[in-house]
């Protein structure tokens, strides 16, 4: 059943290109047909709307705030994201035209069950992203966008948020169109990228050996720091996490923005900083954060772009990731990091599919 994987989770991170193409699958236009994501709400409804609250927990959370990024961009809709278990509490305002999204891999988490209760009791129209067909997320929810990621038995999520920041990616350039926001030139080259992703994500498995030796060398630390930019900020925080849950050293992500504000106390010749670095427009701030956490012995283990030198100098070791669209970077750069604390957990000895204290779906409070 591990089809020849020596975890689920090994076998879920190597699924991602053909989750992706399935859940892009029907999904993407042909030239200039508008984009064909099955909702059940009326244009006038989307051009109605005036807000969007996200609501999650834990890497489908990571995903809201991704989406956050895209549907900003794309739509000029203002955003908000809260973790489920603090939204449902804190009487959320909600005004006319909120739609609140709930992003569930297993549809099935109670405090995002709640939380996306409390909106609608409130009267915010209600749309599920969720993994599950059938589950409550989906019954609960008027409309639902199902990523068809496949099932996913690891305890820690992989290709299940891989697929979730397609699906927001698709719903940032649905609302974008609709509402008149959408440069048609950046929607050719968003579709384009998406289309080209899923072979990208097939070369990104060649990265495999030179992961292995980062993991060789830093098993044993203490602590990691992982940083990015822009829409690769919730990237570096899902890196730390999965780092988290399934090797159980203790990582915290960060903007990069806001490593001197802090973190850089931490940074010594012992602290492994893993950064994502895009050549995007975040990338010259990226490269002056990181110099100044080299000057302080920080060890640094860089994502960037083929071809970009600029790491070169300072960092340890340097993996080149394909060029893509900077805004989808994050499915890109996930990868690695999955790849990263999964084979540090292998080697530690740790339960990677069942890690200590962990459950799949966290169904109680
Ligand atoms: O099923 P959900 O997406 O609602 O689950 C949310 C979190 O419990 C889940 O993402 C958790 O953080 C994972 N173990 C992360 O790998």
């Amino acid at each position: 059943e591990k089809g020849g994987y020596k975890h689920f989770m090994q076998k879920e991170i190597f699924e991602q290109p053909q989750a992706l193409s399935n859940t892009l699958l029907n999904r993407l236009p042909l030239d200039a047909e508008s984009i064909p994501l099955d909702l059940p709400f009326s244009d006038a409804d989307l051009r109605g709307l005036s807000r969007i609250h996200i609501v999650a927990c834990g890497t489908s959370w990571h995903a809201g705030l991704v989406g956050k990024f895209l549907i900003e961009q794309l739509s000029r809709v203002a955003v908000e994201v809260d973790y489920a278990s603090e939204y449902r509490y804190r009487e959320p305002v909600i005004q006319p035209g909120t739609l609140l999204i709930g992003i569930t891999q297993s549809g099935e988490t109670a405090d995002t069950l709640a939380a996306m209760k409390e909106a609608a009791a409130r009267g915010a129209r209600t749309l599920a992203i969720c993994n599950v067909m059938g589950s409550t997320a989906t019954r609960q929810a008027e409309a639902t966008l199902l990523t068809h990621a496949g099932p996913e038995i690891g305890v820690a999520s992989t290709k299940a948020f891989t697929t979730q920041l397609a699906v927001l990616t698709l719903l940032a350039l649905k609302l974008g169109e609709v509402r008149g926001t959408l440069d048609p030139d950046l929607k050719a080259g968003l579709l384009q990228g998406l289309r080209e992703l899923p072979a990208h994500l097939e070369r990104m498995n060649a990265l495999e050996p030179r992961i292995l030796q980062w993991a060789q060398r830093w098993k044993d630390a203490d602590d990691f720091l992982y940083l990015g930019r822009g829409p690769c900020y919730p990237i570096a925080l899902e890196g730390a996490l999965k780092l988290k849950e399934i090797s159980y050293i203790h990582a915290e992500g960060y903007p990069a923005g806001e490593m001197k504000h802090g973190p850089i106390a931490l940074i010594d010749k012992n602290l492994p900083v893993v950064a994502l670095m895009p050549h995007d427009a975040h990338r010259e701030k990226t490269l002056s954060n990181l110099q100044e956490a080299a000057a302080r012995d920080g060890r640094i283990l860089a994502l960037v772009t083929e071809g970009d030198t600029g790491l070169a100098a300072i960092a340890e070791d340097v993996l080149e990731i394909p060029a893509v669209h900077p805004w989808l970077a994050p499915i890109l750069y996930t990868v690695p990091l999955q790849l990263l604390a999964y084979h540090i957990a292998v080697l530690r000895g740790c339960d990677v599919d069942q890690p200590r204290n962990l459950a799949k779906s966290v169904t109680v409070e």
